[in-house]
This record gives C-alpha cells, sequence and structure tokens, in this order.
C-alpha cells in the first residue's frame, strides 16, 4: 500500500505518463495530408497494451514548433481478456496534429517510467516516430509509415518458440527493415532478423516475461526525389541503407515465455490455424460504409480454444465460436467510416487456450471508398500463368497506353471492351510469396508518366493481381467445384502445375463439365481420368508413381485401394492410355467400397522428371520393392506431390447381380498394408478430424471375405461430383478480392 502511494507520488514528481504498467504500444499513420492553407495534417493511431485496464492511455508530445495543434479522439478498450485472468487489454485512440507549414519532417515523443514487471529488469519506455513530409516522385503523395502492431498478450513455451514474425507492411511499397531500437538492448538470446521482421533465437530464452522495443525504417525500393513544402528537395537512392529512412516507427511488445511442455507441435496444445484463415501479411480490402468481415480458425487437440486475443481497430466486433474437435472460429466485423478511408489498419490475432497461444498472424486492411472500387476486373489463375480483363466501362477515365505491369517490358493490350494482360507466373515481374499455406503469385498493373510530363490528367492506377494456390489440399470443406489444377515451385523446376480431370472418353479432349454435375454414368462405364503437368522448362516428363482411392478426402484413411503403386499398375481394370510425355491419361471400373460408403476418392502421387534423364526416377518407371527413403537425384526430378480427383459419388441402385469375379485377381495382389509414401509439399496442414475408417478393415481384407460387396466391374449407376479443391474457390475468392482491389487516384490532390 505504502509503495504504492510511493509510486504515484513519484508519477507526479516526475510527471511521466501515468499507465501504471506498460505492456508494450504500436503507433500508425494515415496517409499525411496537405490542408487548404499549406499546413500539414498527420493522424495517427495509438495501441496501448495492459492486462487489466486500457483505457488510460498515455498522451504524444510533438517536437515544440513543429505542431500547431495535437487534437486527441477518445480512447477505446478494443479487446480485452473475458476468462477472468486479466491476461490481456489493448486499447486504441487516434490523435491529428497539425504541422507548420516549413517543416520537412514531424516526431512524436511519448515516455513513461514503468514496463510491466520483466526478468530483464527494463523499467523506462519511450515511444518514438518520425516521419518524412516530403512528396515523393514515384507515387506522387506525401511519404507514409510502415504500419505494424502485435496482439497484447504474446505466449510461447520455452521450448516451442521458434520465431515471432512481425507485421512490416509498408503502404508505399517501401522495402522495411526492423531493428531493436538503439538504446535498448535486446533481451538475452533473441536476435531480429532486419529483413523479414522475425524475432528469432540465438540459444535457449529465459523463462518469464520479456520485452521488446523495436524500430520499424522504410527506404525506397527506387530511386526517388523526396521535395518538400519550404522548396528544398533531397534524392534517396534505392536500397540505400545509409540514407535516412523515410519513416521511423516503434513497435514495443512483451513477450512471456512460458516453462517448457512435453509437445511442441503445432494442433497438439498449441493451437494450429486452419486454411480459411487468412496467411501472415494478407492484404485485404475494406470499403468505407461496408462491413468487412475476417474469419478465422484454429484447432487445438489436446487444449481447449478459449477465446481469440485481437488488435483491431475501435469498434471491431469479435464473434467466437467454440466446435467440435477442438476446433474454435472466430468472426470479426468491422464497418469503415468515411474517415478511414485510404488507412492502412493493421490486425493481428491469436489463438488462445489456457496453457498456451497459437502463433500470431497479422493482416492489414486498406480501406478504399465505394466509388474507386467499382472497376471490373477478373483474373484468371491458371497452372503456370493468369490473365487479367478490365472492363473498359467501369473505369472510364482509364488510358491503356499509361499501364504496364510491373516489368514494363510487358504491355498490356486491349478490345473492344477489355483492357487485357497475360503472364507467365515467371516473366513480367510476377513475383512469387510464400504466405505459408500458400504459395501467391502476384503482379501489379500500375500507371505511368512520361518522364517530360508536366500535369497529368489520367487517374493513377494501381491493381494488384494475384493468383494464389494451397501448398497443401484439404478438400472437405468445399464441393461442386470442377477445377482441380495445382501448383507448385522449387528451385531447380521454376514453377509448374498439375491438373487433375475427369474426361467423357477415351479421347481425352472434352472433359466432364463443370454444369454437368453430378453426372450420371451408364452402367459398366469406364472412368476416364487424366493428369496434365504444365511447367515453364521445356524439358519435363510425369511420372504417377501411384494413384490410390479412399472412400474419403484423407488419402491416409487405412481403408484404401490402391490403383498404382511404385509407378506399377495393379488394378486390373486399369488401362494407360498414351500419350505425351506431360500428360498421363488413364481409364478404371467404377468401384466402390463396401459398407456405408458411397464416395470414392482418387490421390496420384506424381513427380516431373528433367526428361530422357536415365537416372530419375520417371526412367525408372515400375519398381516392385522401391529403396526405402530412396535418395532423389538432385536438379533431376521433383518431390512426389499429392493431387486428388473426386468425389466420385454413387447414387444409383445396387444391382442384384454383383459382379465379383475380379475379387480373386485383385486380392492376389496383395501388397503390404499402406504406407503413403506421398510427400506433401511443405507447409502446415489442417488438422481436420481424421475420418474413422473402420480400423483395418483394408479393402484387401474385405475381398478375401464371403461377405464381400466391393463391387469392381461396377454395377453402379456413377454420378461424378467433381472435384473439390480448394485451389478454384481460392481463385475464385481471389477474382473478388480483386474486383474490390482496384483503386484507383490517391489521395494527394
Ligand atoms: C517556419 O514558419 C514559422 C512561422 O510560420 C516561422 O516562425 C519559422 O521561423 C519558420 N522556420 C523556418 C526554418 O523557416
Ligand atoms: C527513468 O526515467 C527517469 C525520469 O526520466 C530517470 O530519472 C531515470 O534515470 C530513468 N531510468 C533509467 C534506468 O534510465
Ligand atoms: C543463451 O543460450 C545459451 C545456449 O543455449 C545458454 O547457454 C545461455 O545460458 C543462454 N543465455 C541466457 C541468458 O539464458
Ligand atoms: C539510382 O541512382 C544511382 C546514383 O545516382 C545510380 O547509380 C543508379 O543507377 C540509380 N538506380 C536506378 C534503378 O535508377
Ligand atoms: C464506435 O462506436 C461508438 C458507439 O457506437 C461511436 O460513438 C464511435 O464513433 C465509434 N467509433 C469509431 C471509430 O467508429
Ligand atoms: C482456465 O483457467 C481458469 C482460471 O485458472 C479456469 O477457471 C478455467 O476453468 C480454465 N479453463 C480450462 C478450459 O481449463
Ligand atoms: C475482350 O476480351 C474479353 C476477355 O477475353 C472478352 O470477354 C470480351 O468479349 C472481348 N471483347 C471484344 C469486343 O472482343
Ligand atoms: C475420338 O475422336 C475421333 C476423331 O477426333 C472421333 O472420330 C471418335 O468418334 C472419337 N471417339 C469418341 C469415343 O468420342
Ligand atoms: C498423410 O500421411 C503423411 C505421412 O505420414 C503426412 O505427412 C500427411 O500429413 C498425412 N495427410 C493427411 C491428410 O493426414
Ligand atoms: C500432351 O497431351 C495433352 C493431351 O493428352 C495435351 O493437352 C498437351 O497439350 C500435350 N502436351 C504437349 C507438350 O504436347
Ligand atoms: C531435352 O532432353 C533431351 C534428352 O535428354 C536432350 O537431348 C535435349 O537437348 C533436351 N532439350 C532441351 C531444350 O533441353
Ligand atoms: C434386380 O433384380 C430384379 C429381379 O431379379 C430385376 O427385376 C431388376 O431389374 C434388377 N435390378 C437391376 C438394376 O438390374
Amino acid at each position: 500500500m505504502e509503495a504504492g502511494l510511493v509510486v504515484l507520488l513519484l508519477f507526479s514528481l516526475l510527471g511521466i505518463s501515468s499507465t501504471l504498467s506498460f505492456h508494450g504500444d504500436s503507433i500508425s499513420f494515415m496517409p499525411p495530408k496537405k490542408n487548404g492553407d499549406g499546413t500539414f495534417k498527420v493522424t495517427f493511431y495509438h495501441r496501448q497494451n495492459g492486462r487489466s485496464n486500457c483505457e488510460d492511455q498515455s498522451s504524444f508530445k510533438c517536437e515544440s514548433g513543429v505542431c500547431t495543434s495535437l487534437d486527441e479522439s477518445s480512447v477505446l478498450q478494443t479487446d480485452q481478456d473475458n476468462s477472468g485472468q486479466r491476461r490481456w487489454c489493448q486499447s486504441e485512440g487516434h490523435t491529428t496534429a497539425t504541422i507548420r507549414t516549413n517543416k520537412t519532417s514531424f516526431s512524436l515523443m511519448d515516455a513513461g517510467c514503468c514496463w510491466a514487471s520483466n526478468v530483464d529488469g527494463k523499467t523506462n519506455w519511450t515511444s518514438h516516430a518520425e516521419l518524412d513530409l516530403g512528396r515523393r516522385s514515384d507515387s506522387h503523395a506525401l511519404n507514409g509509415c510502415p504500419v505494424t502492431t502485435t496482439v497484447s498478450s504474446l505466449r510461447s513455451p520455452q521450448n516451442c518458440f521458434s520465431g515471432l514474425p512481425l507485421l512490416a507492411y509498408d503502404p508505399d511499397g517501401d522495402h522495411v527493415r526492423c531493428r531493436f531500437a538503439a538504446k535498448s538492448t535486446a533481451p538475452a538470446n533473441f536476435t531480429m532478423d532486419e529483413t523479414t521482421c522475425t524475432l528469432k533465437t540465438t540459444g535457449q530464452v529465459g523463462i518469464g516475461v520479456h520485452v521488446f522495443e523495436l524500430m520499424l525504417e522504410d527506404s525506397s525500393r527506387k530511386n526517388i526525389t523526396l521535395t518538400y513544402a519550404d522548396g528544398t528537395s533531397a534524392f534517396r537512392e534505392a536500397t540505400d541503407i545509409n540514407s535516412p529512412p523515410l519513416c521511423k516507427v516503434k513497435l514495443q511488445f512483451s513477450m512471456e515465455i512460458l516453462p517448457p511442455i512435453p509437445n511442441c507441435d503445432a494442433g497438439h496444445v498449441q493451437p494450429v490455424f486452419l486454411s480459411r484463415t487468412p496467411s501472415h501479411g494478407d492484404v485485404l480490402h475494406a470499403t468505407v460504409g461496408q462491413t468487412f468481415q475476417l474469419y478465422a480458425q484454429a484447432q487445438a487437440h489436446h487444449a481447449s480454444i478459449n477465446d481469440f486475443q485481437v488488435s483491431g481497430p475501435q469498434n471491431m466486433s469479435k464473434v467466437f465460436n467454440d466446435d467440435t474437435f477442438g476446433k474454435a472460429d472466430v468472426t470479426l466485423s468491422w464497418t469503415p467510416q468515411h474517415s478511414d478511408l485510404y488507412r492502412s489498419v493493421p490486425v493481428c490475432f491469436t489463438a488462445e487456450t489456457n496453457q498456451s497461444q497459437s502463433d500470431m498472424r497479422c493482416v492489414v486492411l486498406m480501406v478504399t471508398q465505394a466509388a474507386l472500387i467499382q472497376g471490373k476486373a477478373s483474373v484468371t489463375c491458371s497452372p503456370n500463368k493468369m490473365m487479367v480483363a478490365l472492363e473498359k466501362a467501369s473505369m472510364p477515365d482509364i488510358d491503356v497506353n499509361f499501364l504496364q505491369l510491373r516489368d514494363s517490358s510487358c504491355s498490356l493490350t486491349s478490345n473492344g471492351t477489355h483492357i487485357l494482360g497475360s503472364m507467365s507466373f515467371s516473366t513480367c515481374g510476377t513475383k512469387l510469396e510464400d504466405k505459408g499455406d500458400f504459395l501467391v503469385f502476384v503482379n501489379e498493373i500500375n500507371s505511368f508518366e512520361l518522364a517530360n510530363e508536366i500535369i497529368v490528367r489520367r487517374k493513377t492506377v494501381k491493381i494488384e493481381i494475384s493468383c494464389k494456390f494451397p501448398k497443401t489440399v484439404s478438400i472437405s470443406s468445399y464441393y461442386n467445384l470442377q477445377n482441380s489444377d495445382y501448383v507448385f515451385t522449387e528451385s531447380s523446376f521454376g514453377s509448374f502445375g498439375y491438373t487433375f480431370d475427369v474426361y467423357t472418353n477415351s479421347n481425352f479432349t472434352s472433359k466432364v463439365p463443370a454444369i454437368a454435375y453430378p453426372v450420371e454414368v451408364n452402367l459398366l462405364e469406364e472412368i476416364y481420368m487424366g493428369i496434365r503437368a504444365e511447367s515453364d522448362l521445356p524439358n519435363v516428363s510425369l511420372f504417377v508413381e501411384s494413384c490410390k482411392a479412399t472412400p474419403d478426402d484423407n488419402p491416409n484413411n487405412t481403408l484404401s485401394y490402391d490403383l498404382i503403386k511404385n509407378g506399377c499398375l495393379l488394378d486390373e481394370t486399369l488401362k494407360v492410355h498414351p500419350s505425351n510425355l506431360t500428360a498421363f491419361n488413364f481409364e478404371v471400373q467404377a468401384f466402390k467400397f463396401s459398407g456405408n460408403y458411397n464416395e470414392v476418392y482418387v490421390t496420384c502421387s506424381v513427380i516431373l522428371c528433367e526428361a530422357g534423364n536415365a537416372f530419375s526416377r520417371c526412367a525408372q518407371g515400375c519398381v516392385a520393392q522401391p529403396a526405402r527413403r530412396r535418395k532423389r537425384s538432385l536438379h533431376k526430378e521433383t518431390v512426389s506431390h499429392s493431387i486428388t480427383q473426386g468425389p466420385f459419388q454413387f447414387v444409383g441402385q445396387e444391382d442384384n447381380n454383383s459382379l465379383m469375379k475380379k475379387s480373386d485377381t485383385t486380392a492376389a495382389v496383395n501388397p503390404p498394408p499402406v504406407s503413403p509414401d506421398t510427400k506433401s509439399s511443405g507447409g502446415r496442414r489442417d488438422f481436420a478430424p481424421t475420418v474413422s475408417s473402420g480400423g483395418d478393415w483394408g479393402i484387401k481384407q474385405i475381398l478375401n471375405t464371403n461377405i464381400s460387396t466391393v463391387v469392381f466391374g461396377c454395377i453402379f449407376s456413377v454420378a461424378l461430383v467433381l472435384m473439390a479443391v480448394l485451389v478454384h474457390y481460392f481463385m475464385r475468392k481471389r477474382k473478388a478480392d480483386d474486383q474490390k482491389s482496384l483503386l484507383g487516384s490517391g489521395w494527394e490532390n
């Protein structure tokens, strides 16, 4: 009690911000504006973290003589721990500074005495941001700042901490570097990967609360000139690390290292995000006046997720939902107001259990105006290229002659109604970004000016176009999607993709069309399936190492049936139709698993090899006893990738004289129990509930019993409900996003 009094006394004596226990903060700027009278208006949002009460935010001070006014809004608590344990809270408030006309930069300061008690013994903290107020020659807009934040309470068991990727998004497209703030020493054995903005460790980190003070600094990726209101200008060379940053903004947070736990597997006791959750670093678009929703889903098999911790804007609502199989999800809703226009809003979230926490994921919401995003663009993704079509009528002020892709040597074309662009994933400046569960190919359409143009009356255009492909494929949640494109990349093979389709006949030319689903196939009909590989490399060959059928979308289901294994054809009805090196066409008679299963999925494991290489897996063909963990000859072949087709749904009346003639022969080919060779292409996997498959009732056993009802040779009416792969869903989602992402003229006028 007395100690408390002393602390309070000290506060009033020192006049320091009164936040008793500081748990970190972040500042994010709106794009600065120039007022009619020539002064600058800079609005920034401040989020401050605490444990039990967050509404008392400290106030920033502006360098004296720079600001003529500093208007603070009311501070609202944006998230808090509702479990009664008071583990976190966060508040957000915003301040608008008016800055004198003749200033070239603007800086903010705040300080306090009292970091939350921490094992590093840190007490005083300072908050800081510094923004260059030059007009940039690349965007013709005033310079902006990187955007970042964290959730309030970060926790990780000591043995499970493998790195904390932080959000570092720059709305100007600048390169952002993150380093420990100058005067603060990093806690022992923590290090910062400055270019990826990832907190890492160099040895064992101590248990307890650590506090971190980071500085985010951006530098232009291109040579630019900054011109200031006082008539001066400055040149900034691209990625010159010695030149002063365009903006500096401090990020502070605390992280508690918890005692070690027995199992660090993601999804065991630490929740893992499932695939509908946006990836870390995603930029999403929200429109003024329209409710934006963000959905995240996580799962922990041996702990119960009781909440999601969120760092978001004021008035973002959170609806938590607890589900079966240790899953839980959250829907965040937010309706941007007019005052949020052009704001880049950082949003971070974690899934919480009593014992630990998932990884933190952060996204950026770009707030755009409805009128600007009504331009219509559609992006079509195929396994090795993307095509974009912009509807001219929807964007009346756009001139195709002043649009370019990232690589300006690739031009856009135009027909009567659309502006068209087509680019391969390896040309035209298309970049590959690894977004955790997804690979994303990104390019953008930009407007440009001619070097000698003095005034411009065309609208500024910046349209990001991208194709997003899951690294691993989980089918269960998505059906009735007919496309099945898979894309992978490997350093020596570039990007390559597979399509897996069902064809109407043995010509393998016409795919079963989307609208025909579900398709009924006549009795005794064959199913025609084709796998195509698409690669930018001219000389590759496709090899189908295995294909197996399962009654659900889990290729590891113990109830499975091998059609092809180790390159050997095992099913006697299976026929391979000759084709070229990058296609594999086959037919098989329809079949069904015995018991109460009426669906069949086919999963194949495929490899691409350098054509003609005698040492590749492709050249070896059928090998009865493959060498265990055969070493893959580098640069000669890819790892194997799983691709899935299905479900084939059996809806027909069961025929009475089921032909069992095949059961003997099939049973004779009795391979050892399935041990999947297929490697997924890396990345995290969803922990979908494993569908119980009836123990070890593999199809062989069933065939060997008299009660076998596995009908091979098929007297079923087959309805092919095609493919349910995520990709198409994401392509469509992406299209929707892209349609939303047309943002026209900047805010500089
Ligand atoms: C900037 O303008 C203010 C008044 O608007 C003036 O007092 C100050 O001296 C000016 N500073 C410089 C460096 O010109
Ligand atoms: C903390 O701040 C106070 C007041 O500004 C100062 O007197 C004190 O020396 C600072 N402590 C440390 C460890 O820097
Ligand atoms: C840093 O890590 C090393 C190696 O793991 C360990 O020996 C050392 O004790 C750690 N330092 C601290 C302060 O924990
Ligand atoms: C940027 O400027 C430097 C120095 O003026 C020059 O050497 C370099 O070629 C320029 N780079 C680009 C990409 O224009
Ligand atoms: C949040 O909601 C309150 C009450 O509905 C409203 O008064 C306030 O203006 C809103 N704040 C923002 C930033 O939208
Ligand atoms: C989590 O911890 C709180 C307080 O210790 C306790 O009341 C609650 O029952 C715990 N919940 C679970 C699911 O263990
Ligand atoms: C222009 O191309 C688009 C996309 O391929 C197409 O939908 C449209 O019909 C074409 N318009 C004309 C006039 O050919
Ligand atoms: C396959 O194509 C050939 C010619 O392209 C055609 O004559 C034949 O009828 C087709 N076969 C089937 C089964 O459609
Ligand atoms: C199937 O098993 C492999 C190897 O054990 C594993 O890597 C993969 O994640 C499993 N797939 C599913 C969908 O469970
Ligand atoms: C290989 O054959 C498939 C059809 O069977 C065709 O779609 C593809 O274009 C062919 N590829 C090459 C390189 O000829
Ligand atoms: C393709 O592979 C064959 C056989 O190895 C080789 O002779 C040929 O030169 C290769 N072609 C290209 C374009 O690499
Ligand atoms: C099943 O058998 C009955 C009587 O034997 C026959 O009428 C019926 O057509 C058969 N069903 C089919 C699908 O063949």
